[in-house]
């Protein structure tokens, strides 16, 4: 064969591996047994999109806890180019006690840990999940069922780019206003 014959060989190999790879699920994204989504447990070596503190949904904490908030990274790599997330996407929001220190405040003990997943197989595309904190955290979990918590609704009416509080997730946003993806109200 002709070197540029084994190129384009070469070239339309890669096209087709590149096609399979496009097709299959994440690789990186949520796995479930039966119907429940298992914890992930490697979730602080994926992409980090934003820290709170003392942000609550109910009573405040006192002392405040921190919330910090990992996406799986093919999706945050599918986010930067299109400014959505893609099937397959799982965000963790992970609760932290506060210690003090001086002034300062820094994370301490673990508190609870969230999932919010976007996957075709939820009638509306995406799902809550609460694995619970110490001593009772859970191994895996089935999805919240839509009244429960009032989840759905608080971040169906204030999330910034569908269901996810991207507005506090400062690199996420910035993509999200270049991609024109904020949902109406937002900027
Ligand atoms: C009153 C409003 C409100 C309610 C109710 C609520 N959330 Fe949230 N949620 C937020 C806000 C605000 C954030 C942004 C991060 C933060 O402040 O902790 C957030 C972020 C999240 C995230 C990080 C990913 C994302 O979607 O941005 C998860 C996971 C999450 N919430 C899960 C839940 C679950 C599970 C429930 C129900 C048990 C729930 N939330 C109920 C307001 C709410």
């Amino acid at each position: 064969m002709k070197p540029h014959a084994i190129a384009a060989v070469l070239a339309s190999s890669l096209a087709l591996t590149l096609a399979a790879q496009a097709q299959q699920p994440t690789s990186d994204g949520p796995r479930y047994q039966s119907e429940n989504l298992v914890r992930p447990t490697d979730y602080a070596t994926w992409t980090f999109l934003g820290s709170m503190i003392g942000m609550t949904y109910g009573a405040p904490a006192n002392p405040p806890q921190f919330g910090s908030v990992y996406v799986n990274p093919s999706s945050y790599r599918s986010f930067m180019q299109t400014g959505k997330w893609p099937n397959g996407t799982i965000l963790i929001l992970e609760t932290r006690n506060s210690g003090t220190e001086g002034p300062g405040r820094f994370q301490d003990t673990l508190a609870g840990i969230e999932a919010h997943v976007k996957d075709l197989r939820f009638p509306d595309g995406w799902a809550f999940f609460n694995f619970g904190g110490p001593p009772t955290l859970k191994e895996s979990t089935a999805r919240l069922s839509a009244n429960v918590g009032g989840c759905v609704e608080c971040h169906t009416k204030n999330a910034a780019v569908e269901r996810t509080f991207v507005q506090f997730y400062p690199a996420a946003l910035e993509i999200a206003r270049q991609k024109g993806t904020l949902n109406a109200g937002h900027k």
